[in-house]
């Protein structure tokens, strides 16, 4: 067994993995930049006091909190929002309205690893900041589900719910602020019967945890319909009723309502909403966010602000599960020398192709023809250039189409027009 294992709850990725990761990481970029989000980066660690200030002492123990040499409270950041937050409250208030910022990075939490979920992970996410919230709200979800659609993923559910309505419902219990916050968790994890019990321990209010049992298991239909018929007594109920509205002007009428969507962490305020995977089990969400306000907590002005992140890794398996094609590296060309004397002439092809943009790759290990095929299949050569004692003397290459298996000559001279024609 080799001596040092990977820290629990990390990964490493190999280069076909990474091929992969970097092809659908281009296109979340690529979809955030055609709405009008701009790339930021911050810190991979902050002061502890940042996590704190935002959900509490308690968040200390799913942390990699540690002191530094000059005895300052550090953490790794366990998502990014806090962070782009901070960087606003900081540097970018003064910007014009809106601010449309979006991130990619790792963060780590203490948790118990599991399949689809990591110590260390990757977070795609998008922050809204200063605009009205209706519009905010709905241009997020808009990218998040133009996000999906340009990966091709059509096997998710989107849910969408309000703390307004929610806490409206919880607030008639009549019970504890703790015990409030005990229920959220356990409506969150969809957990009916200890909810159940920890009302009952609560003495909470019978018709309301009725009332409340029955609002947060609504199907799909009978959610929408509460929402429009309530729409005008009830200003959250009316808020979604308006947001679908929307979002159906964004080319998105299959999003659900869901009254029980509750947000683990504690900074939300009104429209929350969750993108789930089926495929994937027990770890399905691969997208979570909302509305909230953090920059006042900060020492900032409050502000409007909107946002989600996806779960990268949770992606990548949601995309594999699926069978979406997701490209991989693959060399356009691998070139096999053979004797001493055609290595120079393969280093001089070697290089006219890459100054071409044409990938290309060189046997650097003296194999012969059956071996050097079977490496060249290896790594998804398209295309093999034999050079051979033969070939040197009539200043031309073999060159094979893997594919096909059909072999040509093909001049020296001529060797750059050939790949770029057959390729064009
Ligand atoms: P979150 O729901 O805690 O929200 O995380 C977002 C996503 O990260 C989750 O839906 C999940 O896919 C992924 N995720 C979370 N923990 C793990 C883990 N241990 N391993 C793998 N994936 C994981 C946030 O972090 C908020 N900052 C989102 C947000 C942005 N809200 C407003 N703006």
């Amino acid at each position: 067994m080799p001596e040092f294992q990977r820290p629990r709850g990390t990964r490493d990725f190999g280069p076909e993995e990474m091929a992969k990761r970097r092809y659908v990481e281009a296109k979340m970029r690529e979809t955030a930049m055609l709405f009008g989000f701009g790339e930021v980066m911050t810190p991979t660690f902050e002061s502890t006091d940042l996590f704190v200030a935002r959900s509490g002492e308690g968040i200390i123990d799913e942390l990699y909190a540690f002191e530094d040499k000059g005895k300052r409270g550090i953490s790794l950041r366990p998502e990014l929002t806090a962070s782009v937050m901070r960087f606003y409250v900081n540097d970018m208030q003064n910007l014009p309205k809106p601010v449309k910022i979006f991130y990619f990075g790792n963060c780590f939490r203490y948790e118990r690893p599991q399949a689809g979920r990591y110590r260390e992970f990757f977070q795609f996410g998008a922050e809204l900041i200063g605009a009205p919230s209706i519009e905010s709200d709905a241009e997020i979800i808009a990218l998040a589900l133009a996000t999906m659609k340009n990966l091709g993923l059509a096997d998710v559910v989107v849910r969408i719910g309000h703390l307004g309505v929610l806490n409206r419902y919880i607030r008639e219990l009549g019970i504890s602020e703790s015990a409030e916050k005990e229920a959220r968790r356990l409506i969150d994890k969809r957990d009916f019967d200890n909810l159940r019990q920890v009302l009952g321990e609560a003495a909470a209010n019978g018709e309301a945890t009725a009332r409340l049992i029955e609002l947060v298991n609504l199907g799909e239909t009978e959610a929408k319909d509460r929402a429009r018929a309530e729409a005008k007594s009830d200003e959250s109920f009316g808020y979604l009723a308006n947001l679908l509205d929307r979002l159906k002007a964004y080319g998105f009428d299959n999003c659900q309502l869901d009254f029980g969507v509750a947000r683990g962490l504690d900074y939300y305020t009104g429209m929350v909403f969750e993108i789930d995977a089926p495929s994937l089990g027990a770890e399905k969400q691969i997208c979570g966010g909302g509305a909230y306000t953090l920059a006042d907590l900060f020492g900032g002005q409050e502000v409007n602000s909107t946002g989600y992140a996806f779960g990268f890794d949770r992606v990548m398996l949601a995309l594999e599960n699926s069978g979406v094609g997701v490209p991989s590296q693959n060399i356009e060309v691998y070139i096999l020398p053979i004797g001493e004397k055609a290595q120079i002439t393969a280093i001089g092809i070697l290089r006219e192709l890459r100054n071409a943009g044409i990938s290309a790759d060189m046997d650097l290990m003296g194999r012969n023809m059956s071996k050097a095929m079977k490496y060249a299949n290896s790594i998804g050569a398209r295309k093999v250039i034999i050079i051979g004692e033969k070939e040197l003397a009539e200043s031309s290459v073999t060159v094979r189409d893997m594919k096909s298996g059909e072999q040509s000559q093909v001049p020296i001279s001529d060797i750059l027009r050939a790949f770029t024609r057959v390729d064009a």
